[in-house]
């Protein structure tokens, strides 16, 4: 008995067994054959072979089911390049409940085949070349909870047939060349909770009104898909919406005045329609209601207060671009988490209430071109998280509140072509400011001198007022692209930069204004140029004060090797070389001779040529202003920059120190830097030289940002630190010296040193951070440098006064047919395209919002794109 028993149990073991390895043999041969029909350049599926042991659930993109015995239940292969055939072998997996072949290159019609996956419930070919219509036997996939089709190239109507995927939770359908009227089938999807219809331009159909009964519908997502007539009423039954777009279609009539009840609402978009009528003031329900017919009444009039909470969760509200009417509801201002309103070229009424709290969220208001009225309200101000707020062409009158830009993020303003009066207030906590227009008001009183301190302010308009005065020298510290305050009464001198780039039309209709190229030339000359005497004899001090820190570090210098020649022992000098270099310390600094040392060098300290006695050049530069640091930590700096292998990078050969003294031994190059060779009036590079050394600094950095360990910051990039070998060939120096100075010294460094300042990024004047930003600032100024063929700081010939290459090439392309005028006029018209293409790049690297400029290795790929259109057309010979 017992034996049997036992022989029973070992027999079903074995046969059990013997089930699992057929089972298992048969599932990975059915992805075998699937695996078979597709192809796959890049080699992703590789792992998808029966040799080399792995089990079949863990191949690239299978998942299995959680328990014995083990069979395919998900199949994710998104984003591979694959194309080819899907085959309908899947189907076999007789587990299978998802598949994932979004953004890949299919290229064929709707698999319809795999309705045969008895077990499928999402099938996502999203992002292919999926072409064809959508046949009847749609209705085969009778399971499917998520079918997502979106962004190919699939046309025709909607068949009918679609009305029985009654499981349907997602019907993705979006960015296709669908067509014709949707049929009235949607109310089938009772389970429906996202419905994406859109970016089909070619629909032409109303928005089929069973959309009603789809009550578990949380995303409703139709526009841009030419739907027109009237909205049906459908919110009465759509409770559960929390995003709805309808934006970008040619609906027409007003929004439909049911009652709403949509608690859970986030995203309201009706914008770029025909709509009209009045805002839906029920879009909002009141507390506690569950009843629509008891408050038919709020059709009528005013909505109670109660409503204001119950939008709790809407975020945004877009109606702008339709032809609303009568008064924008108040209480939209106070919803706890509103962040966006936009209601713009509109014909709206009202007031903004003057008590709006600063616990508001709200961070972008544009209602441009209505007919609000009432004054700009004195709780602005007080809202944190606001960054743009725009009301021109409305009707709003009053002083401005002197707090109106008291947000700490506020970076967009435009209260232009409206009335409001008094003077301009002092601006002085928005330091994100970029663009200001007051145009076409009543404003009086001075320009505020404040302005001047708005560290990136760009775009500023103020005419058509009645401002006096004259015009701040101070503003000239800005890179301002944009300066308007035509018809004012202003009078006086013009500062000298703020006339040169701009066009006069800027400062026409101010009789009192002079200066050179205006009607009026100023009678005495330069009766008030003192600011800019102030900074040129700051600059002079401080070179001055170099000049001597250079003089007293030469003499210290001289001290040290006397009192070591003296001492000639060489006790306390150490040195660490990073590549073999056949010298010792003594011929080191016996070769370091006051005439050897070379002008430039940078303000970390001076450079020497240095001959070795193997017949070398090197270049050592003695670092001043290392106390900061300990100096084993100081070591570990240095040899972790050393340690970059980069062909753009200089080579730091070695390290010589003492307790009190520094040098860092340079490979040398004989080209010198490109920032003394712009310099110069015979600076002639080819444009193919310029591109090579634009895209060989890019690399550099891109390198330094992403791919060196530590990732590094330069942090002082500019022309005067890129230098060039023989074959102009360009690298890039004085890498991360903060690490080697200190944080300190490096900022009291960059600080004092004015000729580069014009390579810093605006928001350094308020946050001292270092960021791959900053670097991609200086490298865009750069760029411009080796565009225009003009120093990032230039003195004009007429008149002394500096001008930053930013700020010109700025101006100049503000003007028609400007960008033109920007380029280097010694490189011929036929490079003229390519230059324009890296003008466009060195604009975004040199954004004023940081957030603005690409990444260093997007720039690589940028500049590197055009070099290749470049040497394709023009053919080497
Ligand atoms: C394994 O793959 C080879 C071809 O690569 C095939 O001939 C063989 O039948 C496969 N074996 C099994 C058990 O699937
Ligand atoms: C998949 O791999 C993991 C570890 O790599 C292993 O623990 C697991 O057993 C494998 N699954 C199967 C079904 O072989
Ligand atoms: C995938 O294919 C596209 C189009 O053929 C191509 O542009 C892209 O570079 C390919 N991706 C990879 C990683 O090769
Ligand atoms: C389909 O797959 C793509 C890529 O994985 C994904 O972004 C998209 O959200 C999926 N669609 C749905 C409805 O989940
Ligand atoms: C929609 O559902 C109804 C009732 O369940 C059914 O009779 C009808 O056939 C469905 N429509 C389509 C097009 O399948
Ligand atoms: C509204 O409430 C009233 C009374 O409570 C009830 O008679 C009526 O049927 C309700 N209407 C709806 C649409 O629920
Ligand atoms: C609106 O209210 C007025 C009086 O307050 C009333 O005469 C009118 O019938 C109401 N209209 C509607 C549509 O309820
Ligand atoms: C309702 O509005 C009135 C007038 O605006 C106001 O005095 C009152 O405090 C509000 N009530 C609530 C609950 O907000
Ligand atoms: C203002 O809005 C109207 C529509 O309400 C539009 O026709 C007009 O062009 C807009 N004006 C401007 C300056 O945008
Ligand atoms: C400007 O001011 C003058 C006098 O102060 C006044 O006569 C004139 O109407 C004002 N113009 C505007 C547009 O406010």
């Amino acid at each position: 008995m017992a034996i049997t028993c036992k022989y029973t149990l070992h027999l079903s073991v074995i046969f059990s067994f013997f089930l699992v390895i057929s089972s298992a043999v048969s599932e990975s041969d059915i992805l075998l054959t699937f695996k078979n029909s597709v192809e796959d350049p890049l080699n992703f599926l590789s792992d998808w072979t029966n040799t080399t042991g792995i089990h079949y659930c863990n191949w690239t993109g299978i998942s299995c089911t959680r328990t014995f015995p083990f069979s395919v239940s998900s199949i994710n292969l998104q984003n591979l390049n694959l194309s080819g055939e899907i085959s309908s072998s899947v189907c076999k997996l007789s587990k299978l409940s998802n598949l994932n072949l979004a953004d890949n290159l299919f290229n064929q019609p709707i698999p319809l085949h795999l309705s045969q996956c008895g077990s499928l419930e999402s099938l996502n070919i999203s992002n292919n070349l999926i072409w064809g219509t959508i046949p009847d036997q749609i209705s085969q996939f009778g399971s499917l909870r998520l079918l997502d089709f979106s962004r190919n190239h699939i046309e025709g109507k909607i068949p009918e047939s679609i009305g029985s995927l009654k499981q349907l939770q997602f019907l993705i359908l979006g960015s296709n060349f669908l067509s014709g009227s949707v049929p009235l089938v949607l109310g089938n999807f009772t389970e429906l909770l996202v419905l994406d219809l859109s970016e089909n331009p070619f629909f032409d159909s109303e928005i089929p009104g069973d959309i009603v009964k789809l009550n578990k519908l949380e995303q409703l997502l139709l526009q841009g898909s030419g739907f027109y007539g009237e909205m049906p009423d459908f919110f009465v039954g759509l409770k559960s919406l929390m995003i709805l777009d309808l934006s970008q279609n040619n609906l027409i009539g007003e929004i439909p005045k049911i009652e709403l009840f949509l608690p859970n609402l986030v995203s309201f978009d009706v914008s770029r329609n025909k709509l009209s009528g009045s805002f839906p003031t029920g879009v909002c329900e009141a507390k506690g209601l569950t009843n629509f017919s008891l408050h038919s009444n709020f059709l009528n009039g005013s909505i109670p207060n109660e409503s204001i909470n119950k939008c709790l969760n809407l975020e945004r509200v877009q109606v702008q671009d339709n032809g609303f009417s009568g008064n924008f509801p108040s209480w939209l201002w106070s919803l706890p988490k509103v962040k966006l309103i936009r209601a713009e070229n509109n014909r709206f009424t009202g007031e903004i209430p003057d008590s709006l709290s600063g616990d508001a969220q709200l961070e972008q208001v544009q209602i441009d071109n209505n007919s609000f009225i009432g004054k700009i309200p004195q709780g602005l101000g007080k809202i944190r998280s606001l960054y743009r707020f725009s009301a021109s062409l409305n009707g709003f009158y009053g002083e401005l509140p002197p707090n109106f830009c008291d947000s700490p993020v506020m970076s967009i303003i435009n209260l232009s072509q409206n009335y409001i009066s008094g003077r301009i207030p002092e601006l002085i906590k928005c330091r994100k400011l970029v663009s200001l227009s007051l145009a076409d008001n009543s404003f009086v009183g001075e320009i505020p001198e404040s302005l001047a301190k708005l560290p990136v302010l760009t775009y500023l308009d103020l005419s058509c007022n009645n401002l006096t005065g004259s015009i701040p020298e101070e503003l000239q510290n800005l890179k301002l692209a944009l300066f308007n305050v035509s018809f004012n009464q202003l009078s006086g001198r013009v500062p000298f930069s703020l006339i040169s780039g701009l066009p006069a039309s800027f400062l026409q209709g101010n009789p009192g204004l002079c200066g050179p190229g205006l009607t009026n030339p100023c009678s005495s000359d330069k009766p008030s140029s003192k600011t800019s005497h102030l900074t040129k004899v700051t600059c002079a001090l401080v070179s001055t004060a170099l000049f001597f820190a250079l003089v007293i570090v030469a003499f210290g210098f001289y001290l040290v090797r006397r009192s070591y020649n003296r001492k000639s022992q060489l006790g306390s000098w150490r040195l660490v070389f990073f590549y073999p270099l056949r010298v010792t310390e003594h011929d080191l600094i016996m070769a370091m001779d006051e005439k050897t040392a070379r002008g430039g060098g940078g303000v970390f300290g001076s450079v020497y040529v240095v001959n070795l006695p193997s017949g070398e050049l090197v270049a050592v530069k003695k670092i001043v202003n290392f106390c900061s640091q300990s100096s084993k930590s100081l070591k570990t700096e240095i040899k972790s920059i050393a340690k970059i292998r980069h062909k753009n990078v200089i080579k730091i050969l070695g390290l010589c120190y003492s307790d009190d003294s520094m040098f860092l031994i340079y490979e040398y190059l004989p080209n010198g830097s490109l920032g003394d060779l712009i310099d110069k009036p015979c600076f002639d590079f080819a444009w193919t030289v310029r591109l090579k050394i634009a895209i060989g600094i890019a690399q550099a950095l891109a390198y330094l940002h992403k791919d060196y360990l530590p990732h590094l910051l330069h942090r002082n990039v500019k022309s005067t630190n890129i230098l060039l070998d023989a074959d102009l060939q360009p690298k890039l120096t004085d890498i991360a010296f903060d690490r080697i100075v200190g944080e300190n010294a490096f900022q009291s460094t960059m600080a004092s040193e004015c000729a580069s300042s014009c390579y810093l990024a605006p928001e350094y004047g308020y946050t001292k951070k270092a960021s791959e930003e900053i670097d991609t600032y200086g490298f865009g100024v750069v760029l411009l440098e080796l565009i225009t063929g003009r120093k990032a700081e230039r003195e004009e010939k007429e008149s002394g006064e500096s001008l930053d290459v930013v700020k010109w090439v700025r101006r100049k392309i503000n003007i028609t047919d400007g960008a033109l005028k920007v380029l280097d006029p010694k490189i011929s018209s036929s490079s003229q395209q390519e230059m324009l293409g890296v003008l466009e790049i060195a604009l975004r690297c040199t954004a004023v919002i940081p957030e603005k400029r690409p990444s260093m290795s997007e720039v690589v790929k940028a500049l590197e794109t055009i070099n290749s259109r470049a040497s394709s057309s023009n053919p080497p010979f």
